[in-house]
């Protein structure tokens, strides 16, 4: 059956979000589609079952899935997401430890809460670009709670780093190259700092994140090697500065759809369930992770078809969310959907399904829900305007984000004043 299928590499790079969904409607909806990508057989899969399929890991492994375009640019060599058994269980073990726990995502949200409002004063009077400042501002938080603290240009050039490694995975050209500088630029800063930290007396460890992950030992008693710590930190800042992403696409929909402002404004008994609601109604609408790569471990059957072992699979994940099937009225930001309840297994897969402590899912999960609704409801009290500006979303770009970046303008306090005593009036 395979290797009949025409090489889909470069609709895939043409067409982006749409590709996926284009080749599903071409095949009538089917659940598997074969086609080739990198010169080798693939299969995109589709639906609840081939979720369950892809977590299962006697039938889908991970070691090879990823080009080494996207580990040079997105996860780096070595990185927990190529690993499987055994190998994979211990890392993950130890990256979910340090950013699953409530005092973590805490922790990390206090910091990102209180980076907002220092930043608010400054961007006052001004036009500024949300989607450069709120990366910034993750940055700088993200680093203090690693435990490298910064200050705010160096915490703006971390955040470049991070987003242009995001920017440039799934291009050939300049925005790769880009990508590419910046992990190593940022591998060799955590590398260092590893190493000092390796150097210390025992007596100064006070038990960071950064410490954590550089005296962190194997499962055979040895040290991680420098490098793979240093993509292993990375594996945590990075992901953390991506939540600007998810900020922006909030952005989009509080300005597109007002009334869901008040509900995130309040602090009242209901604010925090809207605002989680609304977060993962972000996640599921807006276009980010476009699908998850896997091998078949062994020859496989799906959905009636065959899937030889080492097929390539690419799990749909922007269709699975627009998919009518799945959803009610899929092309409709609607945050009720999730008020009071949490999303069932399988049904929201933005980043990943099955269990984060022992399979791939992320576990930064908890974390960008934490970040996405305080930051939001934070944009909403804050209540920029926003000028007239170009906030399309191209489809045909991995990633993509609104074409502006969202400019927002903050009101000076003393406008504010002046308006405030206007309506008085
Ligand atoms: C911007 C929002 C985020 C999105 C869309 C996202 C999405 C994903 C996805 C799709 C996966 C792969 C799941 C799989 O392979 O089955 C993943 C894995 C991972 N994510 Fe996230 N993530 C986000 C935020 C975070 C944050 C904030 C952190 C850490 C602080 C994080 C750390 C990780 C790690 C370490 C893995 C590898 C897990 C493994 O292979 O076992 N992510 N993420």
């Amino acid at each position: 059956m395979s290797g009949h299928h025409i090489d889909s590499t470069l609709s895939l790079l043409v067409y982006g979000y749409a590709w996926a969904p284009d080749l599903r409607r071409a095949h009538d909806g089917a659940p598997v589609v074969h086609t080739r990508l990198m010169g080798r057989p693939a299969a995109l899969l589709h639906g609840l079952e081939a979720v369950s399929l892809f977590y299962d890991e006697t039938r889908v492994e991970r070691h090879g899935a990823l080009p080494p375009q996207v580990l040079d640019t997105l996860f780096g060599r070595g990185a927990v997401h190529t690993l499987d058994g055994a190998r994979h269980r211990a890392r993950k073990e130890l990256l979910a430890s340090l950013l699953m726990s409530p005092v973590a995502v805490g922790g990390l949200t206090a910091r990102v809460e209180s980076g907002w409002r220092e930043a608010v004063p400054r961007w006052e009077g001004r036009g500024v670009v949300l989607f450069d400042e709120v990366a910034t501002l993750l940055a700088g938080a993200v680093c203090d709670w690693v435990g490298l603290p910064v200050p705010e240009e160096a915490a703006r050039e971390i955040g470049e780093d991070c987003v242009a490694m995001v920017e440039g995975f799934a291009t050939a050209g300049p925005r790769h190259a880009r990508a590419r500088r910046a992990r190593r630029r940022q591998e060799q800063a955590l590398m260092d700092a590893v190493n000092r930290v390796r150097a210390y007396d025992p007596k100064l460890v006070s038990g960071t994140v950064l410490e954590t992950v550089a005296l962190h030992r194997e499962p055979d008693g040895t040290l991680l090697d420098p490098h793979t710590a240093a993509v292993e930190l990375l594996n945590i800042i990075r992901p953390t500065v991506a939540v600007a992403w998810y900020v922006t696409f909030a952005a989009h929909a509080l300005h597109r759809h007002p009334g869901h402002r008040d509900q995130l404004r309040t602090d009242g008994s209901d604010g925090p369930a809207h605002a989680r609601a609304f977060a993962h109604e972000v996640r599921r609408f807006y276009p980010f992770v476009p699908f998850i790569a896997g091998l078949a471990a062994r020859d496989l059957t799906f959905a009636g078809d065959q899937l030889p072992a080492g097929t390539l699979l690419l799990l749909d994940v922007y269709g699975h969310h627009h998919d009518p099937a799945l959803w009610e009225r899929p092309y409709h930001f609607a945050p009720e959907r999730f008020l009071g309840r949490e999303p069932g297994p399988g049904e929201l897969i933005p980043q990943g399904a099955g269990d984060a402590r022992t399979g791939h899912r992320c576990p930064g999960e908890d974390i960008t829900l934490s970040l996405l609704a305080a930051l939001a409801s934070a944009l909403a009290r804050t209540d920029p305007a926003v000028p007239r500006q170009d906030l399309s979303i191209p489809l045909n770009r991995i990633p993509t984000r609104p074409h502006s970046g969202f400019v927002i303008e903050v009101a000076s306090r003393m406008d504010k004043a002046e308006l405030k005593s206007a309506r008085g009036r």
